[in-house]
């Protein structure tokens, strides 16, 4: 159980709340939710059963697990892993540093803004500037904190409030949707009702953004579902952990767009144009037209800084045990380093969003599918036996799904990855072309 529940706060947090939603919008909607969904079950589930055979086989940290199994080669990918890390918790840190402003301003101000002009200039207020600065250091000093005090009790009661406190309000929030919004059945429309002539024109972008998204909201890619599943005793059975998991995780995320496109449609807004204010903008509004939205609100967002609490250690525990391990640091030094570096490279973000997009579009579309790929390549190729031994232990009757399993992680899905890989690699190298470059020249 208690497994299953840091899992879960690792994996769920604001890739679910936060990213899903204008990940979907922009992407098309249906279009996106059906491949999204596709990609869950078909690579997601699969994939994050490749980081738990690693991890429990060994028992160790990834870097250590990945040169036990495969020898010296093998714990470069670590580095890799430690470099993904650092880039993706520091604008994950500026964000989470967002929900928490909003959660402050409910306390003491409570939720006025209803225009879309009066929205957009507290979501301004609160993203960029002195502001989102300090609530990025303040989340780095709580998430580094925790670390070096190598706290576990707490993140499981925490998990165990949280999951159905958010669960709570969001099922509440989308059946205000439901019954009060008039636009709520032209959202559902958008989300809901797949095109796919769009899907068939469009895969070139959707297909590397689902897989983003996926392992992002996952925590697959990094290493991390390795070490938690370096905790597990041989009776569990690996793939109904995952799928309680992955099933939960999902069921959030997806359940966060009933809520968020009733209020950008009701809004008038064009949810392609929809960008990181999508959930701010829209709750923002309905807090303050909900008869107690104060209250609602300010317990939201609370408890959605508390999810990216849980995932943010997930993240930062990986950096610190890789410097305790490799440099033989004490945990304190090697958590308030590896805390201060984050922060440092979250500074940025805080200043202008353009840096939010480089570090998002590194660490989602290219980064994380490397390391999602190197660790399948590793288990279907490298310990095709040990990855299935170790997927059958603790399990009484799987049939031939271990062998589909093998199979499906060798070929099908490694080729998928190394597609997904080269579009969001491409993509991105294009961004820095025209966006960034264009930033840059001002
Ligand atoms: N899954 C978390 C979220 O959705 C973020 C996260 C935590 C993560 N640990 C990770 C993402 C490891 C990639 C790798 O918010």
């Amino acid at each position: 159980m208690g497994f299953i529940l840091a899992a879960v706060g690792s994996a769920v947090g604001l890739g679910n709340i936060w990213r899903f939603p204008f990940q979907a919008g922009a992407e098309g909607g249906a279009a996106f939710l059906f491949v999204y969904l596709g990609f869950i079950a078909l690579i997601g589930f699969p994939a994050i059963l490749v980081e738990f055979v690693i991890g429990r086989r060994t028992k160790r940290n990834p870097v250590g697990a990945l040169k036990e199994l495969g020898g010296d080669r093998w714990k470069y990918v670590g580095g890799i892993f430690v470099v993904t890390g650092f880039v993706l918790l520091s604008y994950y840190s500026v964000v989470a540093g967002w929900f928490f402003q909003y959660f402050i301003t409910g306390l003491f101000e409570g939720y006025t803004a209803t225009t879309p002009e009066e929205l957009g200039a507290a979501f301004g207020a609160a993203s960029s500037g002195t502001s989102a600065l300090l609530a990025h250091a303040a989340f780095m000093i709580a998430v580094t904190g925790i670390i070096v005090a190598g706290i576990r009790s707490g993140i499981e009661i925490a998990v165990k409030v949280m999951v159905p406190g958010i669960l709570f309000i969001l099922l509440g929030l989308a059946a205000y949707g439901a019954f009060a919004i008039p636009e709520a059945s032209q959202a559902y429309a958008y989300y809901l009702q797949p095109d796919f002539s769009v899907i068939a024109e469009n895969w070139q972008t959707l297909l590397p953004a689902a897989a983003g998204q996926a392992f992002f909201t996952l925590s697959l890619g990094m290493g991390v579902m390795i070490t938690y599943a370096s905790y597990l005793g041989e009776d569990r059975n690996l793939a109904e952990d995952a799928a309680v998991i992955v099933s939960l995780d999902t069921f959030i995320a997806v359940l966060v767009g009933f809520v968020v496109f009733p209020f950008i449609f009701q809004a008038g807004a064009d949810p392609t144009e929809v960008g990181p204010d999508a959930i701010f903008v829209s709750l923002a509004q309905a807090f303050a037209t909900i008869p107690g939205g104060r209250l609602l609100g300010v317990v939201f967002f609370g408890m959605v800084v508390i999810a990216a609490l849980s995932s943010a250690i997930s993240i930062l525990e990986m950096l610190a045990s890789y410097l305790i391990d490799e440099f033989k640091w004490e945990r304190p030094k090697a958590a308030a380093a590896a805390g201060l570096a984050v922060f440092v490279l979250g500074i940025p973000v805080t200043i202008d969003l353009v840096f939010l997009d480089l570090f998002d579009g590194l660490a989602d579309s290219v980064l994380l599918v490397l390391g999602a790929l190197l660790v399948v390549l590793f288990v279907g190729w490298v310990i095709p036996e040990d990855g299935l031994d170790e997927l059958t232990t603790g399990v009484e009757n799987i049939g031939s799904l271990g062998s589909i399993w093998l199979w499906a992680v060798r070929i099908p899905i490694a080729i998928v990855l190394v597609i997904s890989l080269y579009l969001g690699a491409t993509g991105y190298l294009e961004f820095l072309a025209d966006d960034f470059l264009g930033w840059l020249n001002g």
